[in-house]
C-alpha cells in the first residue's frame, strides 16, 4: 500500500476485511430474502454508492436498486441532528421488501429519519443495512445487517467521505483530529 496521505492518521479497515464482511453481509440476506420475489435495496448517497455497488453485485437473489439523499453534516464534522430529503426513490414501495442501506451510522438521526419515512409508505417489509455503527449513544433504530462498529473518531474511505474528500479509498481510515476540528 502507498504511504498514507498526511490528514489520515491509521487504516482501521483494510480493504480485505471489508469485502469480506461484505459478503458474509450478502449471504444473510440471501437467507433471509429465500422466499421474496424480490428486494429493493435503497442506497443512501452519496456515502454509500460504494458498499451497494459491492453488495449487490455480490447478492444471488432478484433485487433492484434506488436512491435517496438527505442532508449531511456539510463540510463539517459536526450535526445538530435535523435530517432533511433532498432526492427522493423514483418508484413506489408500497407490498415491497425494502432494505435501507447506510454507510454509516453515528447518531442514529439519519437513519431514523429514513425508517419513519418509508415505513409511512407501506413496504411488504422493512430493513435496515450499515456497513458501520459508530460506538457511542444513539438513537434507538435497529440496524439489521451491520457490518463493523467503529470508534467514535471521523473516518473517511469506502464512500466515507471528510468535506467530499477521501471518499474512494478503497479501505477506511481514520482522520487526524487536527483536519477537522
Ligand atoms: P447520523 O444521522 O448521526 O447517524 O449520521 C449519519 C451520517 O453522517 C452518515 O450517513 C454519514 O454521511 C455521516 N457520518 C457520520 N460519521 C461519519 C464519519 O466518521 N465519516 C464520514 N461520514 C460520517
Amino acid at each position: 500500500m502507498s504511504a498514507l496521505h498526511p490528514d489520515l492518521k491509521r487504516v482501521i479497515l483494510s480493504t480485505e476485511e471489508i469485502q469480506t464482511r461484505v459478503k458474509e453481509i450478502a449471504r444473510q440476506i440471501e437467507h433471509d430474502y429465500a422466499d421474496a420475489e424480490r428486494v429493493i435495496l435503497i442506497g443512501i448517497l452519496k456515502g454509500a454508492f460504494i458498499f451497494l455497488a459491492d453488495l449487490s453485485r455480490e447478492l444471488n437473489i432478484p433485487h433492484t436498486v434506488d436512491f435517496m439523499s438527505v442532508s449531511s453534516y456539510g463540510d463539517a464534522a459536526v450535526s445538530n441532528g435535523a435530517v432533511r430529503l433532498i432526492l427522493d426513490l423514483r418508484k413506489p414501495i408500497k407490498n415491497e421488501h425494502v432494505i435501507i442501506v447506510e454507510d454509516i451510522v453515528d447518531t442514529g438521526s439519519t437513519l431514523q429519519y429514513l425508517y419513519n419515512t418509508l415505513k409511512l409508505r407501506k413496504p411488504a417489509s422493512l430493513r435496515t443495512c450499515s456497513l458501520f455503527q459508530k460506538k457511542r449513544e444513539s438513537k434507538d433504530v435497529p440496524i439489521d445487517y451491520k457490518g463493523f462498529e467503529l470508534p467514535d473518531v471521523w473516518v473517511v474511505g469506502y464512500g466515507l467521505d471528510y468535506a467530499d474528500t477521501h471518499r474512494t479509498l478503497p479501505y477506511v481510515a481514520e482522520l487526524r483530529a487536527e483536519v477537522y476540528e
